[in-house]
């Protein structure tokens, strides 16, 4: 799901419901990118606020605004994204003195910030959460944690919100991908990595750079987002949660891992073992806009029993 901080005005909701019902047969991947579109053929000015849909993904193809917004995306993002940014960032965010509330507090703070210039999203934030996780539930009713990690997995979107330093989206959003060694081609929009000091600096631009072959991703820094920074509050505060679940939380954006295959040369055994069920997850994390709405009261008893078993009361964010 979307955290929307930027607004775009619209001036017509029925326009906005056509193009949204225009796109409800499609998957859309949750990268949680927000992307403006300009004008649409009939001169519409519609507000394009979307996900890193699937459709998204073909980023070489065509040139409309959209793509072009996903491409301004990323050359900040890779940019900006150098190995001493993610250690400023893990150390400031470490601290988590931002805020102190349950797991379920944070999916309503996440499910508060709805954004109602968004076309696709007119549903609150915890639905998808919620889609997700009921999704697993269904299909593997044995893994409780899994349909934990499911309900948590995004809620570090909350760096987007002021309290938590209201983070721009290329610092909190989009796929990610290791720091401190060389940028693999198969990054989306690879040739922005030009422009990142890091990428000139024969300490980090070599395969391994700072790591060692097989070293385990848990000693790999990544580009600091949303997946970071869960891991992080989940981790720090003692959570019980199964390693695989904590590796889905820290690694469901690193689509050049799950979906490209890259970057194996620096995952241990156990990395291995785990990404079997981020793919299991990865299948999960996207919604249909057909999908039906989940009752959230009627399911909560059953995450709060959950969150009591895997975390405690109150976690420091
Ligand atoms: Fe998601
Ligand atoms: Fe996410």
């Amino acid at each position: 799901m979307t955290v929307l901080v930027e607004h775009f005005t619209s001036d017509s909701r029925i326009e906005e419901k056509k193009m949204k019902d225009e796109r409800d047969d499609e998957l859309l991947w949750d990268g949680g990118l927000v992307v403006p579109k300009s004008k649409e053929a009939d001169g519409f000015d519609a507000p394009d606020i979307n996900f890193l849909g699937h459709s998204f993904r073909d980023y070489e193809n065509g040139a409309s605004e959209r793509q072009k917004g996903v491409e301004e995306f990323y050359r900040m993002q890779h940019i900006h994204q150098t190995y001493d940014f993610v250690k400023e960032m893990r150390k400031e965010y470490g601290k988590l003195n931002k805020m102190d509330m349950s797991i379920w507090e944070c999916c309503e703070l996440l499910n508060n910030v709805v954004d109602d210039s968004d076309p696709d999203l007119d549903e609150p934030q915890i639905q998808h959460l919620l889609q997700t996780a009921e999704a697993i539930r269904r299909d593997y009713p044995n893994e409780d944690w899994l349909h934990l990690t499911a309900l948590i997995h995004d809620l570090g979107k909350v760096l987007l919100l002021p309290e938590f330093g209201g983070l721009p989206q290329w610092a909190v959003v989009g796929d990610t991908f290791p720091v401190g060694c060389a940028f693999d081609s198969a990054n989306i929009h690879h040739k922005y990595f030009k422009e990142n000091p890091d990428n000139s600096n024969p300490k980090y631009n070599t395969k391994n750079g700072v790591y060692s072959e097989g070293c385990g991703l848990d000693n790999v820094l990544m580009s600091w987002g949303h997946d970071d920074y869960m891991y992080l509050v989940a981790k720090e505060n003692g959570t019980t949660l199964p390693h695989a679940g904590l590796f889905i939380i820290r690694y469901h954006s690193f689509y050049p891992l799950h979906k490209a295959g890259t970057y194996t040369h620096l995952m241990s055994e156990e990395d291995k073992e785990d990404l079997k069920w981020l793919h299991v997850f990865n299948k999960y994390d996207l919604y249909s806009k057909s999908k039906v709405q989940v009752d959230v009261e009627q399911v909560k008893p059953y995450y709060i029993s959950l969150i009591n078993k895997y975390f405690p009361a109150k976690l420091k964010w």
